[in-house]
């Protein structure tokens, strides 16, 4: 298919959005396998960080390519809602299938509150702008130390609740996403589709622990600056 013909059609639009919100899905899981690493100690997790940095241009390239599949994801997620608003009733033929539990209806919502959680986060840990405890907030602009900042971030109690919501947001936007992609793609006919949509969830729910792990058990004590 002609990538005109692939926007031309609502069935090539919600291609994109599968295949763009795989690939994102699959920097959110390197990246949570990464912050592990904090549990490691702060050489460990300094030592990620620092390998991160020396990736040089080829982590200027990797950013640039995860910016414009996440814009693409977004783009596409509002054209489709929008369209499909404009459709109803009758929708069309792969957006009709069961979207009745929270999540899927939830969708545009939770896909808000994660774009809004992107910006608060690099804003956070990558341009350190916001959220940083007074005693880094004057380091912020020299070399900083990765695993201070997020222990001593997340000794905070509003951080962890805001990171806490939005992984939630990001459980539910993933527990029906993955699911729904892979249908998109025609990774299953009627009889797999409860197994891949379990598989979906249970990849999003993997996600939720591990994500919200960092900040409650930081949090709580179980990691110290
Ligand atoms: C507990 C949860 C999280 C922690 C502790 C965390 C930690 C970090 C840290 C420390 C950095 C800065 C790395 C550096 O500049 O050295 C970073 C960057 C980033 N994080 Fe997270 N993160 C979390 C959740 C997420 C989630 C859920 C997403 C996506 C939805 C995400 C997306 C990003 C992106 C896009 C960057 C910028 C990467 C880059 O600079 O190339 N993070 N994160």
């Amino acid at each position: 298919m002609q990538l005109t013909q692939l926007l031309r059609n609502s069935v090539g639009r919600k291609l994109i959005m599968a295949v763009s919100g795989l690939l994102v899905t699959g920097f959110v899981v390197s990246h949570l396998l990464g912050n592990l690493a904090l549990f490691a100690g702060q050489e460990a997790f300094n030592l990620y960080a620092a390998q991160l940095q020396q990736l040089g241009p080829l982590l200027w390239l990797f950013r640039l390519g995860l910016a414009g599949t996440l814009l693409l994801h977004v783009f596409f997620g509002i054209w489709l809602t929008l369209q499909n608003r404009a459709a109803k009733p009758t929708g069309y033929a792969i957006n009709r299938i069961r979207s009745t539990n929270l999540a899927a209806k939830t969708m545009v919502f939770t896909g808000m509150a994660l774009l809004l959680f992107l910006i608060g986060h690099l804003l956070h840990f990558t341009f350190r702008r916001i959220g940083l405890p007074p005693e880094l907030a004057h380091d912020a602009g020299g070399t900083l130390d990765v695993f201070d900042m997020v222990t001593l971030s997340f000794q905070q109690g509003f951080p962890v609740l805001l990171y806490a919501g939005a992984m939630l947001a990001l459980f539910l936007h993933l527990g029906h996403g993955l699911g729904s992609a892979l249908q998109t793609l025609g990774a299953c006919n009627d009889k797999f589709l409860p197994g891949v949509r379990k598989g979906g969830f249970i990849v999003a729910l993997a996600l939720l622990l591990g994500y919200v792990s960092i900040p409650v058990l930081t949090f709580f004590g179980f990691v110290t600056p």
